[in-house]
């Protein structure tokens, strides 16, 4: 999507953010991303440098999306970039947040980030389950679930579920892993952000058993029941294959395919020495508080 600039938003919601930040002295397009019609840095006179993201107001799907951010945000506070400002003039919906010096996770091999961004998946898993009624995960897949699937899927831990390199962000200061973009978020076992952030290591070059290794480091991947990631697993594949075909869902469902070599604590089972294979130490970066971006 081609995102639309500064000069290019109605007057009157230019208007009503200078009303709130003072003169917005300079402004530009973050071309990272997709759905959101505006995403811009912008430098204001009185609220310092920010990121606005907007959508119109008839881009139901867009609007839905930045509804969640802002229904979220005080939940996330922590691991996500607080919302400043709100706005809806012009036909637009805007968001202000703080903005994140930094710069997109590096997830591919020999990433130096993995230690922040386990660092801050596993603060995730420990934020109280908003007020709001967030989707079930299993909801997302109801066309494509066998009986029983959903109830191995149920859980009560908030899940961001896309968590690709481009909303996770590494601060300059201090390398502390952010996790943006919650647009689409879901209740579920909260092994299920750290399984499908390894399929996105495996996706940016990581090897399986690195990638494994890495997730091993999650206790709730460690003790999670072993049906639910197989079900977790066949869902995604199904919905895939039904979505872009055998052929284009191939490499994808292999990824997530890899996340069945992996034995957990309560299987019965075991295969001898898989699990101690997959285990990898997560290094000292990125454990300083994240919460220094909330305090402005
Ligand atoms: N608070 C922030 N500070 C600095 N940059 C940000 C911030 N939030 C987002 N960005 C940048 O803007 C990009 C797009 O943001 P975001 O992912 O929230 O929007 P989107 O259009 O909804 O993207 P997607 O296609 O993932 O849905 C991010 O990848 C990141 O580069
Ligand atoms: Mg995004």
């Amino acid at each position: 999507m081609s995102r639309v600039d500064w000069e290019e938003l109605p007057a009157e919601l230019r208007q009503a953010i200078e009303l709130r930040t003072g003169r917005v002295v300079s402004a530009r397009s973050v071309t990272a991303g997709l759905n959101a019609s505006a995403a811009l840095i912008i430098t204001t006179a009185g609220n310092g440098r920010l990121f606005l993201k907007g959508v119109r107001d008839d881009d139901v799907a867009g609007a839905t999306a930045l509804r969640w951010e802002s229904l979220l945000n005080r939940t996330v506070r922590g691991v996500g970039p607080t919302i400043r400002h709100t706005y809806r003039a012009g036909g637009w919906f805007c968001l202000a947040f703080i903005l994140i010096e930094g710069r997109h996770a590096d997830m591919g091999p020999r990433s130096e980030d993995l230690g922040a961004i386990a660092f801050t998946l596993r603060q995730m898993q420990k934020l109280r389950a908003p007020q709001t009624p967030v989707p079930r995960f299993a909801q997302r897949f109801t066309a494509h679930l066998k009986p029983g699937e959903a109830e191995k899927l149920a859980g009560s831990h908030l899940l961001h579920t896309d968590t690709n390199p481009h909303n996770i962000m590494i601060g300059d200061h201090g390398g502390t892993a952010y996790v943006i973009d919650w647009a689409m978020p879901a209740v579920g076992p909260s092994w299920i952000d750290p399984a499908y952030t390894a399929v996105r290591l495996m996706e940016c070059g990581q090897t399986p058993a690195d990638a494994l290794a890495w997730l091993s480091g999650f206790p709730h991947w460690r003790r999670a029941d072993p049906r639910a990631v197989e079900a977790f697993v066949n869902v995604i594949c199904r919905h895939w294959t039904e979505t872009v075909g055998e052929r284009g869902a191939s490499a994808s469902n292999e990824r997530f395919r890899q996340l069945l070599n992996f034995s957990h604590e309560t299987t019965t089972s075991h295969r001898p020495g898989m699990q101690r294979r997959h285990r990898r130490s997560f290094g000292s970066s990125g454990t300083s508080s994240p919460l220094r971006l909330h305090l402005s």
